[in-house]
């Protein structure tokens, strides 16, 4: 059973709809609630839920755990790339939703999943999707680089802290993955992102990962060989 957040659209989705066809029960959130996967309708929770709200985090895991049992594997997806521009002219709001979004989201995630797992006998699978932005400093995006950062190692944080429970815990960067949040990047003009030729090219050449291919690599995740590291990047897909 598989809980993924940010389930509405993008990679979540894609996500939800690989682990459906692999079998696995499933919970999904975002703040619109998600599409059930096709064949999915008899084990799937689908939830309005937003992440930076604990407690509603907290409530979904009980509604999901109730209907359909343990939750093995967790994925916090739910992410945010705005504000996009040099960080002396972003909006402080923008700003804060960024940084309430990818990293308390996340971190509310990993706490309500290191409880479940506490809760009941054997272990679990955390993943938190993180960037390559995580390491690599693109101007233009101090907040989504800086959350990124912060994901990757509150992600080791966990993993220490929860070992002994049998909780795995993973930031898995999925490569670049055409969704909404691309079609963002390459919207915007060189002035506030003076990499978006890049984005540009990869769209040209399609060198993207397709979510099955990152579904299929955090599925391998529940196997992981205990030297496997906690931050990954998925590998490029062969085209
Ligand atoms: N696309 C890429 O190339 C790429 C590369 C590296 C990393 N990533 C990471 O992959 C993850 C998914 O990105 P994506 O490209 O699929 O983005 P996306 O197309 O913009 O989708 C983002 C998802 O997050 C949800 N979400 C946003 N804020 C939320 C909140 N407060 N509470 C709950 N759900 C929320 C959105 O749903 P609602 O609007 O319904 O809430 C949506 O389902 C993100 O963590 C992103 O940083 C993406």
């Amino acid at each position: 059973m598989a809980v993924v957040t940010g389930a509405s659209r993008g990679l979540g989705a894609g996500l939800a709809a690989r682990f459906a066809e692999a079998g696995l029960a499933l919970g999904l959130c975002a703040r619109h609630e998600p599409p059930v996967p096709d064949g999915a309708a008899e084990r799937a929770v689908t939830a309005a839920v937003d992440v930076t709200d604990p407690d509603a985090v907290d409530r979904f895991a009980d509604a999901v755990v109730e209907r359909l049992g343990r939750i093995d594997l967790w994925v916090n997806n739910a992410g945010l790339l705005a504000p996009i521009g040099p960080l002396r002219d972003v909006d402080p709001g923008e700003l804060r939703a960024n940084i309430e979004v990818n990293v308390l989201g996340v971190l509310h995630g990993s706490a309500t999943f290191a409880r479940h797992v506490r809760s009941r006998p054997g272990g679990g699978t955390l993943v938190n999707i993180t960037s390559g932005a995580a390491t690599r400093a693109y101007a233009g995006w101090a907040a989504y680089c800086a959350a990124k950062a912060a994901v990757d190692h509150a992600t080791r944080v966990v993993a220490l802290e929860e070992a002994d429970s049998g909780l795995r815990a993973f930031a898995v960067a999925p490569g670049v993955v055409d969704t909404d949040m691309q079609a963002l990047i390459r919207a915007t003009p060189p002035e506030r992102f003076p990499s978006v030729d890049r984005f540009h090219r990869i769209r040209e050449e399609g060198a993207y990962n397709s979510p099955a291919w990152v579904a299929d690599h955090v599925l391998g995740l529940l196997d992981a060989p205990p030297d496997a590291p906690v931050v990954q990047r998925v590998p490029d897909e062969p085209r």
